[in-house]
């Protein structure tokens, strides 16, 4: 076993001051065996814990590195640009570097507005999407998260069209009303739902790569029905993408789809590992955000010059000729290995990916498209795999729910040998 004093003791004393002791509940190591590694250091695709254990991480801080940890180019302009301060409240010229850059390589994006995580995006833009149409109801899919905006944490029902029930305590019943539940990948559900709730419904809100409940890839042929219906209906289409977008391609899903959505929210790559987020659309669509229309939303820290800049940097090596094919083909490469091992042996088990993000799903199932399709047994498994990994030097998210990424900077080797450690744990998980 490997030695994880120095974690356990800082764990020991961050439960004294924090809730699970940690600022977000994943951390806390609830789903596995064990307790939370705190880490001390990054440097491109390796991490260290506090007791000077080195892992390949393919969390990548949930995501937002796709560059890797401590990447230089992102190190030295966030560097350059805090010495001159880190935040003024007034404008700097970053908001617009970054948001040019974004909407200038982005065909369906006009205007964004830049706020400080995922949540915030979400949360805004379901608030610009009612104050838009001047409609109230907002759609949203089983299985979807779009962080924890009071009206989003609502867990499906079990019929068609349910009007949602609420998935954490302190959020009253009247603030969910408005949002109704759907399965993933299910047609007749919106059908339903629209011919009931139509006239009022503001938005479908969607993870068009659903990648925070497994990964639920949808059919291509879904995503153009939800335009398709949101079209005809007057019902702005709303894209979550704050996993999958500058993560799929740099458009996204929209672009790696080629479907228009009306709204977009980002997240997590976008500030090259500082707290940003953002969300965007038309010019006329974003005409409605104060100060230029009614739809009021406002924040201290946002746009400041440091998150700025650390997302120009980042982007700016997304944009790269073949970028993205390089992160998709690496990440293949990895999958196959470990697909073809469990093939050979016959383990129920399927590794899915879309370009650099995967899901280990413990059945053999090749096709899981919805949240209930998910074998509730999984976590038992996952637990072996997991503990595994740790002791042999291979860092993922702490549940058998999370995704993988692989960054830029994971080379050949780091795959190779994450390939080997992952074959043996799976070996170890259905010996
Ligand atoms: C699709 C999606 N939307 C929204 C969020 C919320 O983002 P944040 O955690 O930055 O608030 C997340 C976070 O994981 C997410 O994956």
């Amino acid at each position: 076993m490997i030695e994880r004093k120095q974690s356990n003791a800082l764990y020991e004393k961050a439960k004294q001051y924090l809730p699970g002791g940690v600022n977000s509940p994943v951390r806390a190591f609830r789903s596995v065996n064990g307790s939370p590694i705190f880490m001390e250091k990054g440097a491109g695709s390796h991490i260290w814990d506090a007791d000077g254990n080195e892992y390949i991480d393919f969390c990548c801080s949930w995501g937002p590195l796709i560059l890797g940890h401590a990447e230089p180019s992102v190190l030295n302009k966030v560097s350059g640009v805090m010495a001159n301060g880190t935040s003024f409240g007034a404008p700097s010229k970053y908001e617009s570097q970054l948001a040019q850059m974004i909407v200038d390589n982005h065909r369906y994006l006009e205007k964004i507005r830049f706020v400080n995580s995922g949540t915030e995006a979400t949360m805004s833009a379901i608030r610009l999407a009612r104050g838009y149409t001047g409609k109230n109801k907002v759609i949203k899919f089983e299985g979807c998260y779009h962080g924890h905006v009071d009206s989003l944490m609502v867990k499906a029902g079990s019929g068609l069209a349910t009007l949602g029930t609420s998935t954490s305590a302190g959020i009253p019943e009247s603030y969910i009303k408005e949002t109704i539940v759907l399965p993933l990948n299910d047609m007749g559900a919106i059908d339903q739902a629209i011919e009931k709730y139509g006239d009022d419904i503001a938005c479908i809100i969607i993870e068009p790569v659903p990648a925070n409940n497994g990964l639920l890839l949808q059919d291509k042929a879904f995503l153009q029905f939800l335009r398709k219906r949101c079209s005809d209906s007057g019902i702005l289409l709303f894209f979550d993408e704050v996993i999958s977008g500058f993560r799929v391609s740099f458009e996204g899903a929209s672009g790696y789809y080629g479907i228009k959505p009306d709204l977009l929210a980002f997240g997590k790559i976008i500030g090259g590992g500082f707290p940003v987020g953002a969300y965007g659309a038309s010019v006329e669509i974003m005409d409605h955000v104060a100060p230029d229309g009614p739809v009021y939303q406002a924040g201290t820290l946002s746009g400041n010059p440091v998150a700025m800049a650390a997302g120009i940097a980042q982007l700016e090596q997304c944009l790269k000729p073949g970028f993205y094919e390089a992160l998709e083909a690496k990440t293949s490469a990895l999958v196959k290995q470990v697909q073809a091992h469990t093939d050979a042996k016959g383990y129920p088990f399927h590794m899915f990916h879309i370009g650099s993000i995967f899901w280990m799903s413990f059945s053999n199932k090749n096709r899981v498209q919805t949240a209930d399709a998910i074998d509730p047994n999984s976590g038992e498994r996952f637990k072996v795999f997991f503990d595994h990994l740790l002791e042999n030097g291979v860092y993922v998210g702490p549940s058998s729910y999370e995704v993988g990424f692989v960054s830029a900077a994971h080379t050949q080797d780091d795959l190779n040998k994450a390939a080997k450690v992952m074959m043996a744990a799976l070996d170890r998980a259905y010996a």
